[in-house]
């Protein structure tokens, strides 16, 4: 029986604080004119709170994703979450989002394609599932951009934000679902767009530091070029491999990094319809590998998509990378009554106290074993002044 992958679930969450093109004239030498006129984009969403990072916001996105789903988070069998501002370069950010929302069922790992990212980790769900490796995967996209930029650099900082886009790939029988991807990377790129810093090749070090080199580099010329090239040829080729034309699509989402890319790209060069292509970075900036899933979850929450139609999710990024997926949408998702989400919900406080108990466990255990080492060395010592332990030889 064949099998195939529908998006089931579907959330997002971006941080209260929003800080406007005027906010940041304030900082750096720019002005709302310039940075309109040259993005889109008008205002972005930050964290302004030291407990806030990749992980929270991924936490959040991901409650909304299985609410909608109307799926408990033990109901998930891995979770994908793909990222270039983790919480730290290991333990894996999705680990700590499988701890948060109790997904004591699921695998968890980290993806890094840059922005590509979450259009890859689609690609991967959807393998697990036709594979029956795996039934219901989450995906997530979560960014704190805000602690990677320089904020003296009027080049990069005006560009991203943060936020978290979440969705549930479930395997069914019904065709449709996810029908197609394109996945590329070229990695003579690499230099355009990179965060030189903190890794293996160039660890953290105060000369880093004071260098800067713990801050996003870029060249945006050169990635504009790239990028509006790409997205163009990977959209063209993933309608092609679903046996579909562009005529057939009704959807374009595309990686929400500039609005003169988008034209440039999905407009003017693929001849494509403007209304149909989904853009709301005016209100949120670049929120990297989050772009699309938040783009998607507006979509879908503003009635843009239904039963039947084609959407194309197209990025690019560092990597360099680039990755399209076209998608026929499924029927629509009932909300569970109220009772059964309060039920759901009830897990996650339940949870809490169960992953406190655990960590809580594993410190007493850890204190007791070092008692034990203690002991030991004490009672070596007591063998020794008893004169029972015996002379090295010379
Ligand atoms: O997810 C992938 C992430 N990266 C991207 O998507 C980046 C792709 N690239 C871009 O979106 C564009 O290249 C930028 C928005 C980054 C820059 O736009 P541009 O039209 O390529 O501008 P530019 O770099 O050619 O700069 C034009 C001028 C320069 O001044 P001069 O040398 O002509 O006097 C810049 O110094 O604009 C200046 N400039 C600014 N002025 C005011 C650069 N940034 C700013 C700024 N405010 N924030």
């Amino acid at each position: 029986m064949a099998r195939y992958s529908h998006i089931v679930g579907w959330g997002m969450y971006t941080p209260e604080h929003v800080v406007t093109n005027e906010d940041l004239a304030k900082i750096v030498e720019t002005n709302d004119a310039w940075i309109r006129s040259r993005t889109g984009i008008r205002e972005r969403h930050l964290v302004d709170n030291p407990q806030e990072s990749s992980s929270t916001l991924a936490a959040r996105a991901a409650r909304a994703a299985l609410e909608r789903a109307g799926l408990p988070p033990t109901a998930l069998d891995m979770i994908i979450l793909a990222t270039s501002s983790p919480d730290h370069l290991f333990p894996a950010t999705a680990c700590i989002v499988q701890d948060a929302i109790g997904a004591t069922n699921a695998g968890a790992y980290d993806l890094s394609a840059a922005c590509s990212g979450f259009v890859y980790g689609m690609a991967m769900a959807h393998g697990l599932i036709v594979s029956g490796q795996a039934n219901t995967v989450m995906v997530i996209g979560a960014e704190t951009l805000s602690r990677l930029v320089d904020w003296s650099d009027r080049n990069t900082c005006v560009l991203f934000g943060d936020g978290a886009g979440a969705v549930i790939l479930q395997g069914r029988e019904e065709p449709g679902g996810f029908l197609a991807s394109v996945l590329g990377a070229d990695g003579s790129g690499a230099g355009l767009l990179t965060l030189p810093a903190g890794g293996s090749r160039l660890p953290a070090s105060v000369e880093t530091v004071r260098r800067g080199d713990h801050y996003i580099k870029m060249d945006g010329k050169a990635v504009f070029r790239f990028a509006t090239r790409v997205m163009a040829n990977a959209t063209r080729q993933v309608v092609e491999k679903a046996g579909l034309t562009l005529d057939d699509v009704e959807l374009i989402v595309p990686h929400q990094a500039n609005v003169r890319i988008i034209e440039s790209s999905v407009v003017r060069q693929l001849k494509f319809p403007r209304e149909k292509v989904f853009v709301n970075l005016e209100r949120y900036g670049n929120t990297s590998t989050a772009s699309i899933p938040m783009a998607l979850t507006e979509a879908v929450e503003t009635g843009r998509l239904k039963q039947g139609d084609h959407v194309v999710l197209v990025g690019f990024g560092a990597g360099l990378t680039w990755a399209a997926a076209l998608i026929q949408w499924g029927p629509p998702i009932p909300l569970l009554p109220r009772w059964q989400r309060w039920w759901h919900q009830a897990w996650y406080p339940f949870h809490r106290a169960r992953s406190a108990w655990r960590r809580g466990l594993r410190r007493v255990l850890a204190a007791w074993l070092g008692t034990k080492e203690r002991s030991q060395e004490e009672f070596e010592g007591l063998r020794s002044r008893a004169g029972l332990k015996k002379e090295k030889k010379e």
